[in-house]
């Protein structure tokens, strides 16, 4: 993806959202505005679109590259989905389109301290105004919680042995950097297959630092409350914990008869996506219609 950042199964989420032209929808996500600017190019002259996020720098990029009237762009989480509709007066919604986890940009823009090649100070955070950062976590937080994060999280079998080398580590210096951090745990855990050995312990702590579990339990719920009868809920998932959430969720909301399930499985990226985006191939799209 990088700056030029590609929109994940775009051409299924249109088809799921189902727009119509006079709609009000929310892009829950917006990150580069590459899902909205498809969304506002197939809205009609009275449709609205509510972009959200978290991360207010990738918010304002997003408003300067759509720069478009019939868009509203909000700096909030989307467990206040309540809340910000609340705040415009909006009754209820077309359609949600979420987009979980972080995009390629916020990976790699190197002062956000999410890479583990990086000099930069350890950070991870996607709003930056919140208070906890990956360096207090890895500087602050007791063994036991990290060895936590990083195996729920991180789905690192290791992760008693990494705690134990990170808080080791700290008794003789801070942490600073995410490759201060990356050659702990590689010390700890050694090299072997492809992929980097602190992959998993930074997916812990990026999932734990920005509680984006909580997030979407709170962000489905408030989504499914937020649709009119037959508005729409399209969610893509990177990872089993995320795709997990989305899943129960939906199913439950169906047994419940608040929704109709519109995915039974999860639609995956068509070989030409994964092809032409390789950062596509585990994105999982799940969709309900509200009754
Ligand atoms: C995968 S990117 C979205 C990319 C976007 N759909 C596009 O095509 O350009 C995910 C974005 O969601 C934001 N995000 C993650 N969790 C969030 C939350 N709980 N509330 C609002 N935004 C969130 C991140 O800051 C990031 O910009």
């Amino acid at each position: 993806m990088g700056a030029q950042h590609l929109p994940v199964m775009l051409r299924e989420a249109l088809d799921f959202l189902n727009l119509r032209k006079g709609g009000t929808y929310v892009d829950a996500t917006v990150g580069p505005g590459g899902h909205s600017e498809a969304l506002l190019s197939h809205l009609g002259p009275e449709g609205h679109l509510i972009c959200m996020d978290r991360d207010e720098e990738t918010l304002e990029l997003a408003r300067e590259r759509l720069q478009d009237k019939r868009a509203r762009f909000v700096h909030a989480r989307f467990s206040e989905l309540a809340r910000v509709l609340g705040e415009m007066d909006i009754q209820g919604v077309d359609g949600v389109l979420m987009d979980f986890g972080v995009s390629m940009l916020q990976l790699k823009t190197p002062e956000r301290g999410f890479s583990f090649t990086s000099n930069e100070t350890l950070d991870m955070r996607m709003d930056r105004s919140e208070p906890t950062s990956a360096l207090e976590a890895v500087n602050k937080w007791p063994e036991k919680e990290l060895a936590r994060v990083i195996y729920e999280y991180g789905g690192e079998w290791r992760s008693r042995r990494i705690a134990s080398a990170i808080c080791r580590a700290r008794g003789k210096a801070r942490i600073e950097t995410g490759l201060e951090l990356a050659e702990i745990v590689s010390s700890a855990v050694g090299r072997s297959g492809k992929t980097h050995p602190a992959t998993r312990t930074f997916q812990g702590l990026r999932i734990a630092v920005n509680r984006e579990m909580e997030e979407i339990d709170a962000g489905l719920e408030a989504a499914v409350d937020a649709l009119v009868p037959g508005g729409r809920l399209v969610t893509i998932a990177y990872h089993s914990l995320e795709d997990g959430k989305a899943k129960r969720f939906m199913r439950e909301a169906a047994r419940a008869e608040r929704v109709k399930l519109l995915t039974k499985k999860p639609l995956v990226p068509t070989r030409e996506e994964t092809r032409e985006n390789p950062s596509a191939r585990s994105a999982k799209m799940r969709a309900v219609e509200a009754i």
